[in-house]
């Protein structure tokens, strides 16, 4: 039997693999061709209905993609999104203006319909994410508007007898709050689909696919020990084995026995077949960060060194055909969807294609979120530890010494961090917390220690709740955690005579501490 199937027309939009990716969360097949596919194959294909993605293109464009007017008289069900939207009212014979102002980011939008097929179980007014400058003006003959916002009179339209509907928004981002919830409305009440299909095993599949893109290729990865990374390289380790190089630069600025912690599980002893390179690089960071105190700075020199290490790695390996990255989709969201001021420039393995030769970069991750990636990485067997260990920044330990960075800073900060973790892992309080690390502060001052005058560091500790890690708050550890924390700190970390909590939400703070 044929399974039913949705069809994501691709007008160059950047979430067009996401939006397949919410049709088949709903148990519905989705496959993404692009605009040019022929109204002749998609008859064959015989879909149950179309999505029209986004794009970056304005539809009086001269070079705009457009399509033909038949395929809205196939009487198959049509939703066109953000450009889909405004192509689906100008080819219908509706008019898109251009906005003086582009409306851009979380739009409250007033949902005049709510009986619309479309809004079942959607509130009469929801969050959605807007990001657009053309809209529509005036609905084609037999649309009616379904919802607005004040300053985008078209948010949704439809003409529920030709069963074609059009949002301003794009559902398929989870910033907007009910989108899951119109893309299920359109999927299962418009083109009453009946849910056949089963998700495949994101694993097997990807092994699957990465294993026909790879052939015999080589392949290095940059392997940080984080779960992001270190998913995406067992991925690679399942399916090409050997042919996978990761490489692990050590530089100095990680948790307390995170290296050997990383080399145990990739390592020669580990259980992966794969091939690992652990590059102990500490001494150079140290030397190159020597006298820098400016964080921007500092985070420069971090990710340069950074690249630098790599590429003399890659060079010793010789010519590789493909580079790993564990690139996630809120990554991919960010660097598409905002255009923020750059807060702190963040160093990733981002930065690398520049300077290795490589044919292809593979990101199997690209799709999925955190806790997908988590999911992934307990059904690879990666240990429960490294699945749930909780972000890092890329310079690591640079960005939580407030300061000039040195060998004994370190040591001191990881010392104090390690024991902080311990004691809220004892205490059970890790759990909910989005974040939680020991930082040194640049501060001295003065204590007293067996009689005996001390001036030393301030130790910060920091907890943060987030979801989403743009915004946080300060978490609330039961004071006697803190006070343990305290006392061990200041009688095992030689160096430290005052230990501080942190307040700050953010903003105004940021969770690191540079
Ligand atoms: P901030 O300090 O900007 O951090 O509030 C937000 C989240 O991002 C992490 N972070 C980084 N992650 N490279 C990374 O991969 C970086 O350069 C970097 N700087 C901050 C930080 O740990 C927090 O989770």
């Amino acid at each position: 039997m044929k399974k039913e199937m949705i069809i994501v027309l691709d007008f160059g939009g950047q979430y067009n693999q996401l939006i397949a990716r919410r049709v088949r969360e709903c148990n519905v097949y989705a496959e993404v061709h692009p605009y040019t596919l022929p109204i002749e194959k998609i008859k064959e294909m015989n879909p149950k209905g179309i999505i029209l993605t986004g794009g970056p293109n304005s539809v009086y464009g001269d070079d705009s993609p457009r399509y033909d007017k038949e395929l809205f008289e196939l009487g198959i069900p049509i939703l066109g999104i953000c450009y889909g939207s405004q192509l689906m009212a100008y080819t219908l014979g509706g008019v898109v203006k251009t906005a003086p102002v582009s409306e851009y980011g979380r739009t409250e939008v007033d949902v005049d319909k709510q009986d619309s097929l479309l809004f079942h179980n959607v509130d009469a007014k929801t969050v959605v994410w807007m990001s657009h400058t053309d809209y529509i003006a005036s609905v084609p003959e037999g649309f009616e508007i379904i919802a607005h916002t004040p300053v985008c009179p078209v948010a949704a339209m439809a003409n529920p007898d030709k069963k074609l509907y059009a949002t301003q928004y794009h559902p398929e981002v989870t910033h907007s709050v009910q989108g899951q919830q119109m893309i299920y409305n359109f999927v299962y009440n418009v083109c009453e689909c009946a849910g056949d299909w089963k998700m495949d095993s994101f694993v097997d599949t990807t092994i699957k696919e990465i294993r026909e893109k790879v052939g015999n290729g080589k392949v290095l990865c940059a392997l940080s020990g984080g779960v992001d990374s270190s998913v995406a390289a067992v991925l690679l380790s399942k399916a090409v084995g050997k042919q996978l190089t990761c490489v692990f630069v050590d530089h100095g600025l990680l948790r307390k026995n995170e290296g050997d912690e990383v080399e145990a599980v990739f390592g020669s002893k580990g259980q992966y077949d794969l091939n690992f390179v652990r590059v102990n690089a500490q001494e150079r960071f140290y030397e190159k960060l020597a006298g820098v105190e400016d964080p921007e700075a500092k985070r420069k020199i971090i990710g340069e060194e950074f690249i630098r290490v790599f590429e003399e790695e890659a060079k010793k390996i010789g010519a590789v055909d493909f580079l790993v990255q564990g690139t996630i989709y809120p990554d991919v969201i960010e660097s598409g969807l905002g255009k923020s001021a750059v807060i702190k420039s963040h160093h990733n393995v981002g930065g690398l294609p520049d300077c290795v030769d490589f044919k292809e970069i593979i990101e199997p991750l690209r799709l999925l979120f955190k806790d997908e990636v988590r999911r992934a990485g307990l059904e690879l067997g990666i240990p429960e530890y490294l699945v749930y260990r909780q972000p890092f920044p890329g310079p690591g330990l640079g960005v939580r010494i407030v300061g000039e960075v040195t060998a004994e800073k370190v040591r001191i900060v990881q010392d104090a961090d390690f024991i902080y973790r311990e004691e809220l892992a004892k205490a059970g309080c890790d759990k909910g917390l989005g974040q939680y690390f020991a930082a040194l502060t640049n501060m001295r001052s003065v204590g007293v220690m067996g009689d005996f005058r001390t001036y030393d560091y301030a130790v910060a500790l920091r907890a943060v709740n987030t979801s989403d890690f743009m915004t946080a708050d300060c978490s609330e550890i039961p004071f006697e955690v803190l006070q343990k924390v305290m006392t061990r700190i200041i009688n095992e970390v030689k160096g430290v005579n005052r230990v501080l909590y942190d307040l700050t939400s953010k903003p105004p703070g940021t969770i690191e501490f540079e």
